[in-house]
């Protein structure tokens, strides 16, 4: 995904569609629901009526959240709650088969979970590990693990997943030629994408990174959605007409825990755009494409990933 030279500015926020294509039926996962964008993403499908299966790793955060979902008024009938920790393989496979039994088909998977241990003018790599297994190994984990359950598409329906990513994770910000070449090759593989992530961590460990042209803001975060973006161009490439579509979206700088509460808007804000993306259209829906919300004020930058 090179963002430079590529903007289509749509309007924003994209119009919910109306009629609505969805219904009580239609299912969404939502990961890390317990707080910040996932939390108000839960909330706003449930305002539109989705089923919404809110994840957190924490069962007791979880149900916290549903309490507060409660005492904001919202519709909680079809929302459910199951514990769901993406770095951890057992949890996955714990989830996905309640997830197989309870629900048969899914619709919708948003891809929200993430960490940063960096104050926001911090670039330490001192936790680039556990960055780099939840950010991209836990949300293509799970992804891998629900495939199998998106519901098969047809002319008015199609599935789709909407990665939460950042703008800190475009191609412009590796500078190492070599990387760069790859990531933006057509033919780009998992394979590579994994290849890249092991080869920064072995740059961490050894002490070299800050010479090998990583990115400098964030930078263990950064290769996580950088990880995180070439993966879903790769699945997005492979399930291209086979009805699923793969997107990613960057909320923007938001108020949440994971900048301290800084900020230029609200999770509400954020998860309204994403809320709006992850619903389009059958008929407008894309797939490959990298959005950034708040890019602009009123204004969604949309790019190829
Ligand atoms: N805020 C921004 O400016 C910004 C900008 C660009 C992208 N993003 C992305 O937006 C997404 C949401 O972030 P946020 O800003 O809302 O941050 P947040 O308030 O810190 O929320 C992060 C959520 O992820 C959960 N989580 C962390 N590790 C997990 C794991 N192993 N398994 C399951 N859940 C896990 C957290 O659970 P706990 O409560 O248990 O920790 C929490 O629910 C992230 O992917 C982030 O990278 C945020």
């Amino acid at each position: 995904m090179e963002v430079k030279g590529q903007e289509i500015l749509l309007s924003s926020p994209p119009p919910i569609s109306s009629p609505r294509w969805w219904s009580s039926e239609t299912v969404v996962v939502v990961t890390g629901g317990n707080k910040g964008i996932g939390f108000a993403l839960v909330k706003r499908f449930a305002e539109l009526g989705l089923s919404v299966v809110l994840t957190s790793r924490d069962k007791e955060r979880g149900h916290k959240a549903l309490d507060l979902l409660r005492s904001q008024g919202a519709f909680l009938l079809h929302v459910h709650f199951f514990q769901l920790d993406i770095s951890n393989p057992s949890s996955i496979t714990t989830f996905t088969s309640w997830f197989k039994h309870k629900f048969q088909a899914l619709d919708i998977l948003v891809n929200n979970a993430g960490v940063s241990f960096n104050e926001i003018h911090e670039n330490s790599v001192e936790n680039a590990d556990t960055v780099i297994k939840t950010n991209f190994y836990g949300s293509k984990m799970l992804t891998q693990a629900l495939l199998p359950l998106f519901r098969p598409s047809s002319p008015s329906f199609s599935a789709r997943i909407l990665n939460i990513s950042s703008r800190l994770g475009s191609i412009n910000k590796i500078r190492n030629p070599k990387l760069k070449e790859m990531l933006q090759s057509e033919n780009l593989t998992i394979e590579e994408v994994e290849g890249m992530v092991s080869l920064f961590l072995k740059n961490v460990k050894d002490g070299t990174w800050k010479s090998q042209g990583w990115p400098e803001i964030w930078p263990d975060y950064a290769v996580s959605k950088m990880a995180l973006n070439g993966y879903s161009r790769v699945l997005a490439k492979l399930y291209k007409d086979k009805g699923l579509s793969i997107n990613c979206f960057c909320p923007g700088f938001t108020q949440t825990s994971m900048t301290g509460g800084k900020g230029t808007h609200t999770a509400d804000d954020a998860a309204t755009v994403a809320a709006s993306l992850a619903l389009s259209p059958p008929k407008d829906l894309q797939t490959g494409r990298f959005y950034i919300g708040f890019h602009r004020p009123g204004k969604i930058m949309n790019s190829k990933l």
